[in-house]
């Protein structure tokens, strides 16, 4: 075998052995390189007689061509492997089921759970939200709320005042929701449809009550607005919100001193088992206070009450959370018990709708 077969077989398997670009290259500059060996066989043709040109001419060239044809191949071939391992290596695979992020093991407090309840169901019977701050006014707490000073129903909120400032005003922390349907009364023109979740406080503390819990007052003030018009209203809600087909109410008369006449609701429910459940049984729950809103209330509102009236109610939301989610004690919902909390919370990529369900 002549000189240029065997280096052709050589730098042939060379190539066709080499196992990445780098290595490839390093073959080109040994084969074709300047000092390359096929470059040096094409430097001696310049020192050859014409014969000895156009014997080993076509020889020399050929290797050149193959050399060059065989790097190019090899290195397409291995562009294309290394893609190949590219993309296996950063393969997807869609049908796994979806990791869990962080931010779905997190879980929103039954709590701010049944306020965007409460939102949802109002806010879809045209009830929209209204707030006030937590520190109140005793006007804006008793006095508008025709409570007269020294009137015996301002001793059964035991509130916690502040002390007196320098005007000697005694500023508190609101014993129920009700100084908010006084601040929309004064600031906004009827109609008025409005529900006002919030913290309020008494001083009190047992299985069932704490010094900070929470309301949700509604308030509704028309020209026509009715009693009848209140029950259609708290009968949907109930409903909705205990995700039954029907509940009975029953109105019991009552005392307030910002409605005329008043009542406090209960609702039809079964206790067999010692479980409480809604719209069946015959057992009764109370559940909130209600009422024609007092003229002496509207007329402290700037409103006339021989053209305006309404009705108002107000519910503890701690309880109807409680009553829904079947949790026996207040106590720890203020707690901040992890513990508790993965266990009676909601996830909170799951927001109530009336259209998708309150409770997924
Ligand atoms: N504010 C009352 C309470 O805390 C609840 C209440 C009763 C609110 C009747 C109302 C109402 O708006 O009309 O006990």
């Amino acid at each position: 075998m002549n000189e240029i077969d065997t280096l052709s077989d050589k730098l042939l398997g060379e190539i066709a052995a080499a196992q990445d670009e780098p290595a490839l290259e390093q073959l080109r500059i040994a084969a074709l390189g300047k000092s390359g060996s096929v470059s040096g066989l094409l430097k001696t043709l310049g020192a050859m007689t014409p014969d000895e040109r156009k014997e080993k001419g076509p020889l020399i060239n050929g290797l050149r061509d193959r050399v060059q044809a065989a790097l190019g191949e090899r290195k397409e071939a291995l562009g294309e492997a290394a893609l190949n391992a590219r993309l296996a290596s950063e393969r997807v695979d869609i049908s796994l089921p979806v990791r869990e992020g962080p931010e779905a093991r997190g879980r929103i407090h039954p709590i701010s759970q049944v306020i965007d309840e409460i939102t949802a169901i109002f806010g879809d019977m045209g009830f929209a939200i209204a707030e006030g701050p937590d520190v109140e006014t005793d006007d804006l707490n008793f006095t508008k709320l025709n409570f007269p000073v020294g009137h015996p129903a301002r001793e059964m909120h035991d509130t916690f005042f502040f002390a007196p400032d320098a005007n000697g005003e005694r500023k508190l922390l609101r014993t129920h929701t009700s100084p908010v349907q006084i601040r929309t009364m004064i600031s906004q023109e009827p109609p008025i449809r409005v529900v006002c979740p919030g913290r309020t406080y008494r001083m009190d503390s047992d299985q069932t009550h704490t010094p900070m819990f929470h309301q949700v007052e509604g308030l509704v003030i028309e020209k026509q607005a009715h009693f009848g018009h209140m029950k259609w209203v708290l009968e949907e809600f109930c409903k909705a919100f205990f995700e039954v087909e029907g509940v009975k109410m029953r109105f019991r008369p009552s005392f307030f001193p910002f409605t005329e006449p008043s009542a406090e609701v209960d609702i039809q429910c079964s206790r067999k088992g010692g479980e409480i459940r809604f719209g069946e049984g015959e057992d009764w729950l109370e559940i909130l206070g209600c009422g024609m809103v007092h003229p002496n209330v509207l007329r402290n509102c700037g409103l006339d009450p021989d053209v305006y009236q309404g009705f108002a109610w107000g519910m503890g939301i701690d309880r109807i959370a409680m009553l829904k989610y079947g949790m026996p004690d207040l106590r720890p919902f203020f707690e901040a018990d992890i513990r508790w909390l993965s266990h009676y919370g909601f996830r909170p990529l799951d927001l109530p709708t009336l259209a998708g369900g309150l409770t997924s």
